[in-house]
Order: C-alpha cells, then sequence, then structure tokens
C-alpha cells in the first residue's frame, strides 16, 4: 500500500523556522524521518516577511511572501506556525484547522491567549494542535503532562522557564554582578534583546505557566492575567544574603493545587535551599519540577531555547502530526476542569525577605518593628548593616500572608525614617513554600 505523502508548510524562516528546515532537508536524516512519520514529508513553501533576505539552507523555489496563501493551501497537511506574536499568526492557524489541517507551533503568547479556542477548533475540524517547543523550548515537557503524566494526580509544577533571566540572575550569583551589568552581558552575548521587558518583566514566563497548568490541572487557555514579578528589582546585596543564608534567587513559574479546587498560577522570584534541584540550573538553562502524588518529585533540565533544540520539539510534533494524519486520527485537546477556581497570590502564604534602607536614628528599628507587627507579620531573624549615615536592614519572616507583607511594605514606605524598599522575595523551603 503506497503512504500519501503529508506536505508541510512553514511560516517563519528566523532562529526556529530556518533550524526546522534544515532538520527537515537533511538527507542523513531522510530515512529515520520517514520511518518516524510513517509517511513521506514533503516541505512545500516557507513563508517569510522579507522575500529579499538572503537564506541560506532554504531552497529559492520554498520562498514565499505569502503567509496567508500558504495557511490556505488545499493540499497542506500540517502547517507549522513559526513567526510569533498573536495577529496575524491566530489568522493563519485558525484558517488552516478550519481547513482540518493539523497545526504546530512553538508559540506561548497565542497559546496562552487562545488556546481552548484553538484546541477545540483543531478537534471540530478532525486536526492536531500541537505546541510542545511554546514551554521549554527543546525540553520534552508538554507531551510527559499530556501523555506519561495524564493518569497522575499532579500537585505542583514549578519551573524555571525563562533563559534570560535564570542567565541574569546566575551571573549575579557567580560573579557578584549587578542587575544591569548582568543585563548588559545577556543582551551582549544574544540571550537578551534589546527591549528585555518580555524576559525581565516576566511576561514570557507567565504565559509558559498558564500553558503548563492547563495540561496539569485542566485550567484555561484564554488570555487571563496571572500574578507576576520579574526580576527588576532583585539587587546583588540580595543575591549575597541569599548565599549567606544557605539559598539561591531563581525567577520561579509556579502552578500548584490550593486546597481540593483551588489552583494558584504565578511567577515571582523565589529563594530556595541551595541543595533544591533546581537551585543548580545555571545560564541559560530551563528546568521544570513536577510533584506528582504518586510519582513523586520529576525534572526536566535542557536548553530551554536556541534555534536548534527548539526546532528539535518543532520536529517532533510535525513527525506527531504526521503519523495521525497516515493512521487518520488525532489526538483529542486537553480537558478543561470547570470545578477549579483561581487562588489569588495574596491569600497564600509564605516566608518572606525584605530589605529595607532606613535612617541610622534612635527608634527607628522599633518603628519598623511595629509595622511587621501592626499587620501581624511575624520576623525570624534580621540583620543589620551599616551604609553611610543608613542602616540596612534585612529580614527573614515566619510564614506570612502575602497580602499581609504586601501591606507591611507599603505602610513601610509611608515611614520617614525609611529610605528606599528593596524585592520582596518569597522564601521556599525543601519542598513547598
Ligand atoms: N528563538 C527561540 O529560542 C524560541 C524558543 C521557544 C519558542 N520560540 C517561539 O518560536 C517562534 C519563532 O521564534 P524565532 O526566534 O524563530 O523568531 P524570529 O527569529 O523573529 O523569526 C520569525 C520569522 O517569522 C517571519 N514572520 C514574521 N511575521 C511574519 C508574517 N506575518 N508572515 C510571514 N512571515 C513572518 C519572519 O520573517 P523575516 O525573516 O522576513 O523577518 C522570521 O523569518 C516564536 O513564537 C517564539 O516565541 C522561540
Amino acid at each position: 500500500m503506497n503512504t500519501p505523502v503529508i506536505r508541510v508548510g512553514i511560516i517563519g524562516a528566523g532562529f526556529v523556522g530556518s533550524s526546522l528546515v534544515e532538520l527537515l532537508l537533511d538527507p542523513t536524516r531522510h530515512a529515520a524521518l520517514l520511518d518516524a512519520a510513517t509517511g513521506p514529508l514533503e516541505l512545500v513553501g516557507v513563508a517569510v516577511r522579507d522575500g529579499s533576505k538572503l537564506r541560506s539552507g532554504i531552497p529559492a523555489d520554498l520562498l514565499i511572501t505569502d503567509a496567508a496563501a500558504l495557511a490556505a493551501r488545499d493540499d497542506l497537511d500540517i502547517l507549522v506556525e513559526l513567526a510569533g506574536g498573536i495577529e496575524p499568526a491566530r489568522c493563519y492557524i485558525e484558517t488552516a484547522l478550519r481547513r482540518g489541517v493539523s497545526v504546530v507551533t512553538a508559540n506561548k503568547a497565542l497559546m496562552a491567549e487562545c488556546g481552548t479556542a484553538l484546541a477545540q477548533l483543531a478537534h471540530d475540524h478532525g486536526a492536531d494542535l500541537f505546541y510542545e517547543a511554546a514551554v521549554g523550548g527543546g525540553i520534552p515537557i508538554l507531551r510527559a503532562l499530556r501523555s506519561s503524566l495524564a493518569g497522575e494526580r499532579i500537585n505542583r509544577v514549578m519551573g524555571i522557564v525563562n533563559g534570560t533571566t535564570n542567565y541574569i540572575l546566575s551571573k549575579m550569583t557567580s560573579d557578584a554582578s549587578d542587575y544591569g551589568d548582568a543585563l548588559a552581558e545577556a543582551q551582549a552575548l544574544g540571550y537578551a534583546e534589546a527591549d528585555p521587558s518580555a524576559d525581565v518583566e516576566a511576561y514570557d514566563a507567565a504565559a509558559k505557566v498558564q500553558i503548563l497548568s492547563s495540561l496539569a490541572f485542566g485550567t484555561e487557555l484564554r488570555g487571563e492575567e496571572i500574578s507576576r514579578e520579574g526580576i527588576t528589582r532583585v539587587r546583588s546585596i540580595d543575591v549575597e544574603f541569599a548565599r549567606r543564608a544557605g539559598y539561591v534567587i531563581k525567577l520561579l513559574g509556579v502552578a500548584e493545587r490550593v486546597g481540593e479546587s483551588g489552583i494558584s498560577r504565578r511567577v515571582h522570584p523565589a529563594m530556595i535551599p541551595e541543595d533544591h534541584p533546581l537551585a543548580s540550573v545555571h545560564g541559560a538553562m530551563n528546568a521544570v519540577f513536577v510533584e506528582g502524588a504518586k510519582s513523586g518529585p520529576l525534572m526536566w533540565l535542557g536548553q530551554g531555547a536556541g534555534g536548534v533544540p527548539t526546532a528539535t520539539a518543532v520536529l517532533g510534533d510535525v513527525l506527531d502530526a504526521a503519523r495521525n494524519r497516515v493512521s487518520g486520527r488525532h489526538d483529542v485537546p486537553f480537558s478543561v476542569d470547570t470545578t477549579l477556581h483561581s487562588v489569588p497570590a495574596g491569600d497564600l502564604s509564605s516566608a518572606f525577605y525584605l530589605s529595607i534602607d532606613v535612617l541610622d536614628q534612635p527608634g527607628v528599628l522599633a518603628s519598623v518593628a511595629g509595622v511587621f507587627g501592626s499587620h501581624g507579620v511575624s520576623i525570624q531573624s534580621m540583620e543589620q548593616s551599616g551604609v553611610a549615615d543608613e542602616a540596612r536592614l534585612s529580614f527573614l519572616t515566619h510564614l506570612a500572608k502575602t497580602s499581609d507583607v504586601e501591606a507591611t511594605v507599603g505602610d513601610l514606605a509611608k515611614l520617614d525614617s525609611v529610605d528606599s524598599i528593596g524585592a520582596c522575595i518569597r522564601v521556599i523551603d525543601g519542598g513547598g513554600e
């Protein structure tokens, strides 16, 4: 029996798209791809924005500038969207899905914005929608959540899901660099964009947490805002305090169960013990730590970005979609659990680290301690150091409700004796906060 040819179109030939074309056209891998796809793959077009750019490795007869026409081709089996952004990427994907064409994308922003609706559209038209590379680049975490852990009750997913911020924090830890210097170095090395806000303000990580949560717990992907705090307020003195106390500061994306039907999704810097598995994830690496009720702790580690590692994950999705085309089936979308409700970050409790600069005057410590007390936030330890005519007070609190700590910070800022307040960082001990 002759297996039909699987026709693949790609939108985008940037870092990921050009690497994918290379993998698909590599003659030494032809037989392996044929085996994995269970049918011959044919690349029928690569759509880009700028047709005048030189693109080595992409045959000129495949390059086109009309992405909409590629998405609407009658003979397409799989559309790979690697352009990024919300529009027009959404429009191309919807066009393809409505025609029953399977879609593979690495677009975390789009999936977080409207993943539930797109997955439903795919299902309604008998197509697949795969997006493994949208979280953790080359790390196959989504497939693990979708398949291997499908029968497990997951309690928490916690990850370092942004390589840029992990590079900056790692640099601040290993070289005692300031935030600004570490960011400049990340930009010089190509780890950070000229405008780094999507990374350092944690928008990118927040989208990934939403995707992880949808597969781990069944929460929806429909553009909800989740609690998000980036790394711009973390200073080298915070990193140094953490080191002396036996912790490492990481930007963590967390999705976890709270009680029977609550889910908390958030991104924030956190101090984690230096012997926690996530503490040894350095540089631009990513890692996702999953706590299952029966499986216990599990961790995936790898390159969270980069053209080739990311394209490898995309290729895995293409092959999955191809196999499904050949066998005439498609995967069911993740199921939404409508009994779940979102727990605001302010309702959760944690220990906190807080450092403030105050005037070095008698009575200041008592007034500062009074503010903590007035909000029921109990101080576990305090360290004082002199800075010119000021003093720096660094506090570790006992477990306290986040909203109470936020109210404490708000009232401390109103004290005349308080000059500045640094980052307020959650302290995570062992497996839990
Ligand atoms: N880079 C990574 O390490 C990484 C990791 C994980 C996920 N991702 C995701 O993968 C996707 C692609 O990322 P990337 O880094 O490869 O992006 P990129 O280097 O900026 O490349 C984007 C490509 O899309 C093309 N493009 C943009 N808008 C288009 C349009 N309207 N029509 C046709 N082509 C269009 C661009 O064409 P021109 O070349 O003509 O400008 C370019 O070739 C994004 O969703 C990103 O979030 C990337």
